[in-house]
């Protein structure tokens, strides 16, 4: 049973110094690496492991070919500011071969799973030298995954998986007590930009959790350039998270007065704290035309463009 530390009762000063301790107690003069995505929890631990490790820590960006426009050089670029060097890993080949024909929600989320923890990481550790992976897991990624909702990609131990068993070596979580909102404040208190902090959440699978259907090169390319239009778009909304998913059936449609049997993308827009509990934005007709307007005009073979108003649960956040 993993202690929960709520926003309320957390003190970031006091869990900084706790956890900086901990993974210095454990790593002790060896070596580490983490995983930096960009994201709100990556860049957390990012900045904390290296408070506590400094050079012995090795910080990765994994390029699985799944990552937003532009998303490799900007994570890379914003931590060099704060003297974090990051290695880019090239394993776009590696998620396409694992993807390659699967379908299936849950066997997409193993899929990448293994590609990241057994072939990357494996790899990677075996060449390092590294025995601990450091990474952002937190309390809902397993919450989730426990109550067999969704397999989200980082959980093992409260799976029963032994990483150490399963992949050889050991997997350090220092922010596993906490939920969104925790982890921004301590974000916050060890100096991220509001920019990186504040950034909406976006899921390990990346965007082949907004892929309904089997996560191809094209496919997510059609993904990838909506992602870009959405959260312009609703930026200014402030809302917990927003997003574009390519839906796997197609409907008919017609341009320049043929037929076109297109492709179709339905926007999310999500109101949440904790991402436990979630229900769409209001957002008005205008908005939603203009996302209609603008998905139609510069992603090639959308025909069709919906809003979900269903909340969380029934829904989840991600489709997949
Ligand atoms: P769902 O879709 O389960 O998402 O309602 C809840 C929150 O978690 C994010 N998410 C993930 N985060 N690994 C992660 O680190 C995952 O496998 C994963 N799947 C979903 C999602 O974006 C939302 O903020």
């Amino acid at each position: 049973m993993i202690k929960e530390i709520t926003a309320q009762e957390l003190n970031p000063e006091h869990f900084i110094n706790e956890k900086i301790k901990d993974i210095q107690d454990i790593v002790g003069d060896g070596m580490a690496i983490n995983a930096l995505s960009g994201g709100v929890d990556s860049s957390t631990v990012t900045m904390l492991g290296h408070r506590a490790l400094g050079k012995s820590l090795k910080t990765v960006f994994v390029e699985n070919g799944l990552m937003r426009e532009g998303e490799a050089e900007q994570v890379v670029g914003l931590f060099q500011e704060f003297g974090v060097e990051v290695d880019v890993v090239d394993a776009r080949q590696e998620f396409f071969a694992a993807l390659e024909g699967v379908d299936d929600p849950e066997e997409k989320r193993e899929a990448i799973t293994q590609t990241f923890y057994r072939t990357v990481f494996g790899r990677m550790v075996k060449e390092s030298g590294a025995k601990y992976l450091l990474q952002g897991t937190i309390l809902t990624d397993v919450d989730e995954t426990v109550a067999g909702i969704k397999r989200q990609h980082n959980v093992f131990e409260q799976l029963g998986i032994d990483p150490q068993e399963a992949f050889g070596y050991r997997i350090i979580e220092p922010l596993v007590q906490l939920r969104k909102d925790g982890v921004r404040m301590i974000g916050k208190a060890l100096g991220l930009p509001a920019e990186l902090f504040e950034r909406i959440p976006f899921p390990g699978p990346a965007l082949a959790a907004r892929v309904i259907g089997a996560a191809t090169p094209e496919r997510i390319e059609t993904v990838r350039k909506a992602t870009v239009i959405v959260e312009q778009l609703l930026k200014a909304t402030e809302a917990f998270q927003y997003m574009a998913i390519l839906h796997k059936d197609r409907v008919t449609g017609m341009r320049d007065g043929n037929r076109d049997f297109g492709q179709q993308i339905e926007v999310r827009c999500w109101e949440s704290v904790d991402a436990r509990t979630a229900t769409p934005t209001h957002l008005s007709f205008e908005t939603l035309e203009k996302l209609a307007s603008e998905l139609i005009r510069d992603v090639p073979g959308i025909v069709s463009v919906t809003y979900n108003i269903a909340p969380k649960p029934p829904s989840t956040i991600e489709a997949v």
